[in-house]
This record gives C-alpha cells, sequence and structure tokens, in this order.
C-alpha cells in the first residue's frame, strides 16, 4: 500500500522547497482522485490511509519549516495569510482524526473524505495562489529550506510506517 513516501525522497531530491511542496499538492490530489474512482471499499480504504499520512506529514512539515521561514521572510505582510493557513490546517487535522478511526460502513464515509478533499484544494489554492507568490520577492533560500523540508518529511515518513497505525476499518467497529 502506501509506500508513495519512499518514493518521494529518492524521485524528488535536489527539488527546491516550492517545487516539493507543490509536488506534495498534486500527489494529494490525484490520491483523493483515485480515492473518488475506487469503487473497491477495501481498496479505497487503504487510499485514504494513504492520504491520513500524507496529510499529516505534510502539514507538519510545512507548520515546523515552511510556514516559520514565510513569516521570518515577510514579517507582518504574512500575518494574514499565515492565520489563514493555520486555521485551515487545524481544520484538516480534525477530519483526518475524524477518518482516522472512520469505517466504511459509516454511511457518510465516501461523502466526509470527498469534503475533506474539497477542503484541501481550497487550502492548497490559497498557499499556491497567495502564499508562494509572495515569498518570490523574499531571499528565502528555498534549495536549502528544500533540503530540510524533505530530511524532516524523511524522518515523519519513517515514524509514521514503524508506528504501523491501525486500518481505518479496524478503528471504525467500536462499541
Ligand atoms: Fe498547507
Amino acid at each position: 500500500m502506501a509506500d508513495s513516501g519512499n518514493e518521494y525522497t529518492i524521485e524528488n531530491a535536489g527539488e527546491n522547497a516550492i517545487d516539493l511542496l507543490l509536488n506534495d499538492h498534486r500527489e494529494v490530489e490525484a490520491l483523493f482522485d483515485r480515492f473518488e474512482d475506487e469503487e473497491d471499499p477495501g481498496r479505497a480504504i487503504d487510499i485514504l490511509r494513504t492520504i491520513v499520512v500524507e496529510l499529516a506529514v505534510h502539514a507538519r512539515i510545512e507548520e515546523e519549516l515552511f510556514y516559520p521561514a514565510v513569516r521570518s521572510a515577510l514579517g507582518s505582510d504574512a500575518k494574514a495569510v499565515l492565520d489563514e493557513a493555520a486555521v485551515e490546517h487545524a481544520s484538516i487535522k480534525k477530519m483526518i482524526i475524524d477518518l482516522s478511526v472512520l469505517g466504511e460502513e459509516d454511511p457518510f464515509f465516501r461523502a466526509k473524505v470527498k469534503v475533506l478533499g474539497g477542503y484541501v484544494r481550497h487550502h492548497v489554492l490559497e498557499e499556491e495562489g497567495e502564499m508562494m507568490p509572495m515569498i518570490e520577492s523574499t531571499d528565502i533560500d528555498l534549495d536549502a529550506l528544500g533540503r530540510r523540508l524533505r530530511q524532516r518529511r524523511s524522518v515523519l515518513m519513517q515514524v509514521h510506517q514503524a508506528q504501523e497505525p491501525p486500518r481505518p476499518t479496524d478503528g471504525g467497529h467500536r462499541r
């Protein structure tokens, strides 16, 4: 199942911070597309499990490394866009927690994933349409930041893989 984390570090070595985040965004959008097209419930759950890990790791490297870099480069100019991103990340994390215990038997299973996908796409549009253009005129070392993002993501992916979280279907059977 979800071994896209390994693919990242090998295939995308050398990309700068923006390229790395854009690739992450395209990857997660593709996963949501795959989920929506997948009719087999078991395979859909596997895709969802991948989405949950990808989103959790992606949000964390942005919060730990990318957003602070934007904040330090732009100061108060970036406050509004960073505040909005933080609020959206918090909402995405709440939805992820909900989905992580969601079983395919939940009548709103597909609807909830679809709503999350729509929300993530909206968030991605804002990051790419507002935040990323703002940093083009700054002196952020995007290559160095890309290396740090890549290293941190690799560690977080290994942690997630080592933890082997329960399948969403397992967590769905709650009394
Ligand atoms: Fe984000």
